[in-house]
C-alpha cells in the first residue's frame, strides 16, 4: 500500500509537469482505434488513466457516455478545457486509481486504457479491476508500449525509459500482456510501430541533461553497432535520431 501511495505521488508530480503537452489534436492511431472497435451507440465506457481524455474524445461520437478516470488533476483539467472548446458533452472526468476503481461490478460496457500499464506497479491488479467493473459480454481493451521479448534487451529498454521518466515501471512483453487476458475471450489484437524523434520525446518530459545524454549516447552507440540492442530500434532520418515505439492493442470480451 505504501509503495502504491508513493507511486501515486510520483505520478501526480510527473503528469502535472507534463499536462500541457497532452492538450493535442487526436492522434491517427486513436481515430483508427475508434473505427476498429465494435462500439454501440448505447455503450457506457470507462477510460482508465484517461489523462487529458484523448481516448475518450476519440470514442465520444460512437458511444453514449464515457467516464474518464485519472490520478492527476492537472491532466483532467487540460482535458476539461479541451472538451469544452470542442463542445463535447458526453465525457465526465473523475479522480481515482486504476488499482481500486470506484465503481460497482459490471458498471460499463467497455473498459479501456492507453499508455498506462507501463506506469503501474501492479498491472495484474489493475487488469482485474477493469474486468470487475466491465459487464459480462463487455469489452476490456489495453493499449500500451511493450518490451522486447529478449530479457536482457527488455531490461535495457525499461532502464532507458525510466531514465527519461522515473514513473515508468516496466512495459510488459506482448506475451505477458496477452497472459493477462487469459480469462477473457480475445476478440482482436494488433501491433503498431510508432516512429518517435528522440529530441522531441525527451523535451516532452523535460528530462534532465545528464539522463538525456545517457539515453542519446546509448541509442547512438547502438546505431554505430558499438553496443548490444536497447530495444528502441534507433535510426537516422534527415540527420535526426529517431526510434520505434512498439505499441500493442488487445481487445478481450469478458466471459461470465
Ligand atoms: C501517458 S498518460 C496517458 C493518458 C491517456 N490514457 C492517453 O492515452 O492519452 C498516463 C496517465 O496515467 C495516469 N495514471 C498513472 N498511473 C495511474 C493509476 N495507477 N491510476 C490512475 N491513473 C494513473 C497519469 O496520471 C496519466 O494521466
Amino acid at each position: 500500500m505504501e509503495k502504491l501511495t508513493h507511486q501515486y505521488q510520483a505520478i501526480e508530480k510527473e503528469f502535472s509537469k507534463q499536462s500541457s503537452g497532452w492538450n493535442q489534436p487526436l492522434p491517427l492511431m486513436l481515430v483508427e482505434l475508434a473505427n476498429r472497435l465494435p462500439l454501440r451507440s448505447q455503450d457506457l465506457v470507462l477510460d482508465v488513466a484517461a489523462g487529458s481524455g484523448l481516448v475518450s474524445l476519440a470514442l465520444s461520437t460512437k458511444v453514449k457516455h464515457i467516464t474518464a478516470l485519472d490520478a492527476t488533476a492537472e491532466m483532467m483539467g487540460q482535458g476539461k478545457a479541451m472538451l469544452e472548446n470542442l463542445g463535447v458533452h458526453n465525457i465526465t472526468f473523475r479522480k481515482g486509481y486504476a488499482e481500486s476503481l470506484p465503481f460497482d461490478e459490471g458498471s460499463f460496457d467497455v473498459v479501456i486504457t492507453r499508455f498506462s500499464f507501463h506506469h503501474f506497479l501492479e498491472p495484474g491488479l489493475a487488469f482485474k479491476e477493469m474486468c470487475r467493473v466491465c459487464n459480462n459480454g463487455g469489452l476490456v481493451v489495453v493499449i500500451d508500449l511493450i518490451s522486447p521479448d529478449d530479457p536482457m534487451t527488455a531490461h535495457t529498454y525499461n532502464y532507458l525509459e525510466q531514465l527519461r521518466d522515473m514513473t515508468h515501471t516496466r512495459a510488459l512483453t506482448f506475451t505477458e500482456l496477452e497472459q493477462l487476458f487469459k480469462e477473457t475471450d480475445i476478440q482482436d489484437k494488433w501491433l503498431l510501430q510508432k516512429e518517435m524523434d528522440v529530441e522531441d520525446w525527451l523535451n516532452f518530459t523535460n528530462t534532465p541533461a545528464s539522463e538525456r545524454s545517457q539515453i542519446t549516447q546509448q541509442l547512438s552507440n547502438e546505431l554505430s553497432h558499438q553496443t548490444t540492442p536497447t530495444g528502441f530500434s534507433p535510426l537516422l532520418k534527415n540527420d535526426r535520431l529517431k526510434f520505434l515505439h512498439q505499441i500493442a492493442t488487445i481487445v478481450g470480451k469478458k466471459i461470465p
